[in-house]
């Protein structure tokens, strides 16, 4: 990854590849954001006027690179928009910061160091913009070149991620500075973990190979983790998991990962769907649906990406991670639409549809999670499509099973920059639920599809626990080109609305 570090350098003497600094969008045309003022000065104080003929405006997402003046040590120039000029006296909005800081480490790729000059007012800026680098420059290369190896896939492809990144204005020596950034630094290593995880292929990534690197990761940062191979599923009575795992050559695992600190007060639990590749079973999707299932272990791979990070940050908080782990194919020993399985909770499901199989390793794992009681319970999943339909494929939705429970976890998610939006639970869609053979079915009215495996989730948390689920069936994967920081195929949708989850769990300030 990316090399971060703050310094107190003046721009013009510092050596590097490039300059980034940043244009906002002004009433009469580009302005150059504070901090790069002796950028500026080199330009003899024309930059705004070299921006605008360049045909520069400021706009989010937009980079213009120019050559550097004789005044400053670095060669280019990169001017990343970061939209809007804000109004007199309030600063940039951080998720404009971290969106413009991955544009430029984006647009760096190849180069060995930049320094970034964008204007920081706080240590959360700082922050936001390390988060915009650090996910910005992430590229997946580990199958490219002849070998698996990094420099193989380099020298088939001639560009490396930015190697070396400076960001001047900071405070190196202020301890919010220096926590912000040794923050930003954990949550975007393991952010970037999780995305390695997803854009694995499938032939390597399956629910034995995904726990042996829990362990591993279990190891490494003092973590607990508990497997509970195919035996143990079977002992435990664990239906869900078993069944939709059942038509698999690699058989399922729930995992449980455990982070405790002795001054804790509270316990999240985190649950995520953690299907290795989702063929849809013997309801098999069409060509066309099944390109991209590799993604649909998102959801466990942002709870084991959280719960790492809690570790690393040493948060004052128990925080649990469930990843219910199978893999859903067809074969003589799957599921079939009109099996019933008995799960770990004693309820009966009827299997209708075996492509509705995220709702039923979830339905044990929340279960599972439930008995220990914890203060609260958010499920992370790549669910259903209508979620897609209905929020488009940069929005999860939140379903819960207590209105400002749903709040907080909107404003956690607000306050990282993960776009998210609050789903309803209607009572009246539960009866389509309803099966003559067992206590329900996992399909119901198609209208409404995501908030109808929400009232089926809901059926599996233990009383009085908040819950809340969020479905991530269209952030958690990016088909189309690199946005921000958020680069082509896996995201890491929602590990920062986690981890924040798990910082406001801490200082007693959720829900
Ligand atoms: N993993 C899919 C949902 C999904 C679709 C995630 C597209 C990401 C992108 C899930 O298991 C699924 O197949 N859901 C079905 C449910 C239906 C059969 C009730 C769906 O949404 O079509
Ligand atoms: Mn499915
Ligand atoms: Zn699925």
């Amino acid at each position: 990854m990316t090399a971060l570090t703050l310094s107190t350098s003046a721009a013009p003497g510092l050596r590097a590849d490039a300059i980034v600094i940043g244009v906002a969008k002004g009433a009469k045309g580009p302005v150059v954001a504070p901090g790069a003022e002796a950028v500026d000065k080199a330009y003899d104080g024309r930059l705004a006027g070299v921006l605008e003929t360049l045909g520069a405006s400021g706009a989010e997402g937009e980079v213009t690179k120019l050559p550097a003046p004789s005044g400053l040590k670095a060669p280019l120039v990169v001017a990343v928009g970061l939209g809007a000029e804000p109004e007199k006296d309030s600063a940039f909005d951080p998720e404009a910061l971290r969106k413009a800081a991955g544009v430029a480490a984006r647009a760096l790729t190849g180069a060995k160091k930049a320094a970034f000059v964008l204007p920081l007012g706080d240590a959360a800026d700082v922050g936001a913009v390390a988060e915009g680098v650090l996910l910005g420059a992430y590229s997946f290369t580990a199958y490219k070149g002849s070998a698996p190896s990094e420099s193989a896939a380099k020298a088939k492809n001639g560009k490396a991620p930015l190697a070396e990144a400076v960001l001047l204005g900071g405070k190196p020596r202020d301890a919010a500075y220096k926590a912000a950034l040794a923050r930003a630094t954990a949550v975007a290593e393991e952010l970037n973990r999780a995305r390695d995880l997803i854009n694995m292929p499938p032939n390597d990534l399956n629910p034995e190979s995904f726990a042996a690197i829990v362990q591993t990761a279990g190891k490494e940062h003092g973590l607990k983790v508990q497997v509970l191979d195919v035996k143990a599923l079977e002992k435990g009575g664990y239906g869900g998991i078993l069944g939709v795992g059942a038509g698999s050559a690699s058989g399922p695992r729930l995992v449980k990962l455990s982070y405790t600190s002795s001054k804790a007060k509270k316990h999240l639990a985190l649950v995520g769907k953690g299907i290795t590749y989702d063929s849809g079973g013997i309801s098999l999707k069409p060509a066309g649906h099944n390109e991209t299932m590799k993604c649909d272990m998102s959801g466990a791979a942002a709870v084991f990406a959280a719960v790492v990070s809690a570790a690393r940050l040493g948060l004052e908080v128990n925080v649990t991670g469930w990843l219910a782990l199978a893999e859903n194919m067809p074969s003589g020993s799957a599921t079939r639409p009109g099996d019933v399985l008995r799960m770990y909770s004693g309820k009966t499901v009827e299997v209708l549809n075996t492509d509705a199989e995220g709702r039923l390793v979830l339905a044990d794992a929340l279960w599972a999670a439930s008995a220990e009681k914890p203060d609260a319970i958010v499920d992370v999943a790549t669910l259903t499509g209508a979620m897609m339909l209905a929020l488009g494929s940069r929005t999860f939705g939140i379903m819960a099973n207590d209105d400002s429970f749903r709040t907080a976890v909107h404003e956690a998610a607000e306050e990282v920059g993960e776009p998210a939006w609050p789903m309803p639970l209607p009572e009246h869609l539960r009866k389509g639920m309803d099966s003559p053979t067992a206590d329900i079915a996992n399909m119901g009215e198609r209208l409404g599809g995501g908030l109808v495996a929400g009232l089926f989730l809901r059926e599996f948390v233990g009383e009085g626990i908040p819950w809340a689920h969020l479905d991530i069936a269209g952030p958690a994967f990016n088909d189309g080109g690199p946005f921000g920081y958020t680069p082509k195929g896996g995201t890491g949708s929602a590990v920062r609305t986690l981890v924040r989850l798990a910082e406001l769990t801490a200082s007693g300030d959720l829900g």
